[in-house]
Parts: C-alpha cells; structure tokens; sequence
C-alpha cells in the first residue's frame, strides 16, 4: 500500500487492507501533509476516477485510494476516513454487481456515490435501478438543482452536468431527491448519509463540480484541514534522481508535451550531465511538422543526445493487411518497443522513459490496483509495453493540464506545452482501414492543410486538438464535368481541458466551408469533407 502514488507499472497502488503497516503508512502520509484528516475513494473502474482524487487534491483534501474488493467495513472502521466517495465505473448493479461490502453503507459517515456508486447505495437501500433503455444520456445535460441542499450550495439553480450512464435510479417517497435531468428523474438524491449524483461531478464539464465535491467535504463531513500543495514537479525530480542514480536513460521523444516535460524532468534530476539521456524520435507515422519541432528544441544538446530513427519501411510492413483500429494499434505497438529496446541495448541505457499520462493508462484498462472491472477503451501504444527494463513514467499520475503546469514549472519552453496533443500511434488512428504508403501521404497533406488554416484563422489556440480523418467511405462527385468517385475526409476539433471529456469545437462554417473547399481542390483523390459533431463521450477524441 502507498496511499495511491504510482509506484511503476501501469497501476497507481491502492488501500487494501487496514494492516499495521498499510495504517502506519497512512499515518506518515498526513503527517508530511500536517493533516489528521482523511477521505476514501472506493475506485469502481471509472475512467474518471483519478479525476476525482485531483478533484479533492485541488481542495487540499488528502484522498487515499481504496480498492472495493478487499476493503471492508471493518477496515474503514480502523481507517476512521472523514468521508467516502464511490466512483462510477462499468458494471452494473443487476447483472454484474461490482465487489464492495454493503456493510460500510451502514458506518456512521457520509457517503457520496458518483454513477455506478449512487446506484449501489440505492439497490442496497431498497430503491429500484433500471437499465434505462431509450434513456441513455451520454454528454452534457441541464440539470434543475434544489438549491437548499448542502451539496449544492453556490451552484445556481440550474447547471451543465455530464452525464454517462446507461442504468438510473428510479423514483420513491423515501428517497429525497434534490437534482433533476430531462431524461433523469433521479439525477440527484439523498437517504440518510448516503448522497448520490448520477452525474460526474469530477470532470470540467460539470460546472459546478469541484464545488459540490467542495461541499461534500467540508459542509456534508466538515472536514477543516487543507494540506498546503506541495511542490510536484521538485518531488518527481527527487523521486527520479534517486531511483536512476548514475544509470543511463533511454527516452521516447515525440515532441509533444509530455514527453518533452519528461524530458526535462530528467534534465533536471540527472543534473544536466551529458551522456545520461538519449532520446529517440521515430519516424514514420508522424504528422508533417513533428520532426521539425523536436530537432528544434532537442537538437545540439549537451545534456541530451538525440537520434531520429527513421521506421517508416516497418511501419508499412506491420500494418499491411491490417484493417480494424484495434489490429493496427497492435501492430505499430510492436515496432514501438522493438526499435525502444534496440536503441536501449544499444546505449546501454538502465530504464526506459515514456511521457505515458494517466489518461493513457485508464483508457487502455488500467489504473489503480483495484479489484473492480475497468473497460479497455483502446490500447494505448505507450502502456503494457512489457520492456525487459524497468520503465519510468513520471507522469503516469498526471492528465494532460497538471502534465502542462509541471513543465511550465521547469522550463519547458511555451510552444511545446502548448502544441496540440499527438497521440504515439499518430497518424495510423488517423487512416481507416489498410495504412498504405499513398493514404499516409493523404493524411499528412489533408492534416498540413486543416493545421495551417486554423493558425491563420487564429483558431489553432482556441482548439485542445484537432486532426483529419482519410474515411474508407467513398463519395460520387464530379470534378472538372466529369463524374467520379473521391474519399471522405472527416475533420475533427475539441474544446478540453484534460483530454477525458471533450465537446466538438464549434468552428465557424465559413471557415469549415474554406477549408473543404481547399482540400478538395488541392487533394484530387478527396470527394467530399466532413466535419465531427460528438462530444467524448460517447465518441473518443481521436477517430481510432
Ligand atoms: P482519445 O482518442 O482516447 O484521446 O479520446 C485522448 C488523448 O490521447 C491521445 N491518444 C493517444 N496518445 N497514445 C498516446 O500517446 C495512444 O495510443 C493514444 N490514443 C489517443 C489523443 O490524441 C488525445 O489527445
């Protein structure tokens, strides 16, 4: 046990057992927090989950981690939390009951239940939950608040909440409910000590969330203590310096935010030494201005050697024959760690260092070391690698804002924190069906396109991220009096913070008119462009 804080791997450790050892350690937790006050987050696979402990982080809560399937009342007897939270996650209380001892409902503490968390606590208290067919509400809703309840004091009396559940909790004269949706009767409820949201209060597009968390905490279990936040980047620097010691590092490179923070997280904990760090950008599947970018600011270094390796020929051949997302994510993932391994062997390097963010991890099944079931939303290229050498991810507690602030922190220069997320397996996510030589051309020259006018719109920086998609759909069209047939292009845009919720960017159509004009003149395979509506969720934000 380690009170949540990633220890390596793809987990973030977790409560387990109320143990001698594990409570001596919660101990010296708050004391170096000089807090005696602590709170219990049941993770139920919610691919929100550490949004909720940052939640809490943010309020200067000290939140401990526990996992649902040995975590017992008695255990939080011992615990003595101020408060628990249950997160959402995947199952469902009918058909598949997460595991969790009903008997903690009964403890003499307040209780908030988020999704799958409030429908717990209702099927334990005798209140009917029923997959709401034809009710499903994914994305962001209104919801009516009652404003004389304590957990939504200061939110207004009606406000955006996000919304992703398939089960609800139905109505009942005994349960008092204090927030209502279009489609949610029951958005909001109290029994008891038991609080419930069927929304998600942790992520940004609730905009109220972080102050009902604020009240559960401090007006529902009136905590008082906030720990003073502490300086994370200088810990992660501590922490890096004294597990790599003299050893060498081997860094996957891409250019964007985070591998660059790592980047300079290393700079920082070995001490600016030269020959300590080699940094490997792969060439291949890249976007057209990407290699551009890292020689820039990676290149002629002291305290960092830089090797572009170029797998573009590898790449091709993995991938031919491939058509399904998941298929070609597995493909490129092996070249990945093949060409790491390789380059680590060759520099004789002790561990290999990744920019892999929190998100990555959680979206690829993984998370904390909890018993509860965690969907695998898609297999991110840079977790479960299984490398012969220790990996080290800094910023594996992270999501993509608080990776941003440590690196302005340390000096990572503003364009690179700023650029638009990547992902590893870059434009392979990009391409439907066979990735070919030609159709990885069309990509690159369809993304230089929608790029280069949304910077001369000045949209670039009102954007989180946008990409172009090569659809396998094909349209009719008539070029030049003649008929013919050209593909789809779908563009995309998102407004986010952290990359776990996203909306559609809503763009102005003369600009979207522009810029299809400009792809289907100047890409003569190009029929027809098409731009994404849907927020994430349901959809993710890249197409693939
Ligand atoms: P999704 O599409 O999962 O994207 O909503 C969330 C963020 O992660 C990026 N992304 C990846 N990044 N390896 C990465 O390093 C991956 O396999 C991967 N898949 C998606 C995506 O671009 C977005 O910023």
């Amino acid at each position: 046990m380690s009170a949540g804080f990633y220890k390596g791997g793809t987990v973030l450790s977790t409560f387990k057992k109320a143990t001698k050892s594990a409570l001596e350690e919660v101990q010296e937790e708050m004391r170096v927090r000089q807090t005696k006050e602590v709170f219990l987050l049941f993770a139920m696979g919610s691919q929100f989950d550490h949004l909720i402990k940052q939640s809490l982080e943010k309020l200067g809560v000290f939140c401990l981690v526990a996992d649902p399937s040995s975590v017992t009342a008695d255990d939080v007897r011992e615990l003595k939390p101020m408060g628990i939270i249950l997160s959402g996650g995947p199952a469902s209380v009918q058909t598949e009951p997460p595991p969790f001892d009903r008997k903690i409902f009964e403890l003499e503490m307040p209780i908030l239940g988020i999704c799958l968390g409030f429908q717990m606590w209702a099927d334990y208290a005798g209140f009917t939950v029923t997959a709401s067919a034809g009710h499903r509400e994914f994305g962001v809703h209104d919801a009516t608040l009652d404003k004389s309840s304590k957990l939504f004091e200061g939110c207004g009396g009606f406000t955006a909440v996000l919304e992703s559940h398939g089960d609800r909790v139905e109505p009942h004269d005994g349960l008092h409910v204090i927030a209502k949706t279009d489609n949610a009767p029951v958005a909001a409820a109290r029994y008891h000590n038991l609080w419930g949201v069927q929304f998600h209060p942790e992520v940004t597009h609730t905009t109220h969330g972080l102050r009902m968390l604020e009240n559960f905490c401090f007006r529902i279990c009136c905590a008082k203590d906030c720990f003073p936040a502490t300086n994370i980047a200088q810990h992660k620097i501590r922490q890096l310096r004294e597990q790599i010691g003299e050893k060498r590092v081997l860094l996957a490179l891409s250019g964007g935010s985070d591998s660059s923070t790592v980047a300079y997280l290393l700079k920082e904990a070995l001490g600016g030494k030269s020959g300590r760090i080699r940094a490997i950008y792969i060439r291949g599947i890249d976007r057209p201005d990407d290699e551009a970018f890292v020689l820039k600011y990676f290149g002629g270094q002291d305290w960092l050697e830089l090797k572009v390796v170029d797998a573009t020929q590898q790449f091709l051949d993995v991938l031919a024959g491939h058509v399904t997302m998941k298929a070609k994510r597995v493909a490129m993932r092996g070249v990945y760690k093949a060409i790491l391994e390789q380059e680590a062997e060759q520099f004789e390097a002790s561990f290999i260092a990744q920019g892999t963010l929190y998100t990555d991890i959680s979206e690829s099944g993984g998370g904390y070391d909890a018993g509860a079931r965690k969907a695998v939303i898609k297999q991110h290229h840079n977790t479960n690698l299984d490398f012969k050498l220790p990996e080290l991810l800094p910023l594996a507690d992270c999501v993509k804002d608080n990776g941003r602030n440590i690196g302005r922190t340390i000096g990572v220069p503003e364009e690179l924190l700023v650029r638009h997320p990547f992902p590893g397996p870059g434009l392979v996510v990009r391409v439907e069906g066979e990735v070919t030589a030609d159709k990885l051309a069309m990509a690159r020259v369809v993304d230089c396109i929608w790029i280069e006018e949304l910077r001369k719109w000045q949209l670039y920086d009102t954007v989180w991220q946008a990409g172009a998609v090569i659809t396998q759909s094909v349209t009719t069209c008539t070029k030049g009096d003649d008929a013919a047939s050209g593909v789809v292009v779908a563009l995309w845009a998102v407004w986010s913070v952290n990359g776990f919720t996203a909306t559609a960017a809503e763009l102005p159509n003369d600009f979207l008119r522009h810029v299809a004009r400009r792809i289907t003149n100047e890409v003569r395979a190009v029929g027809a462009v098409v731009y994404r509506l849907s927020d994430k969720p349901p959809a993710t934000i890249e197409w693939g």
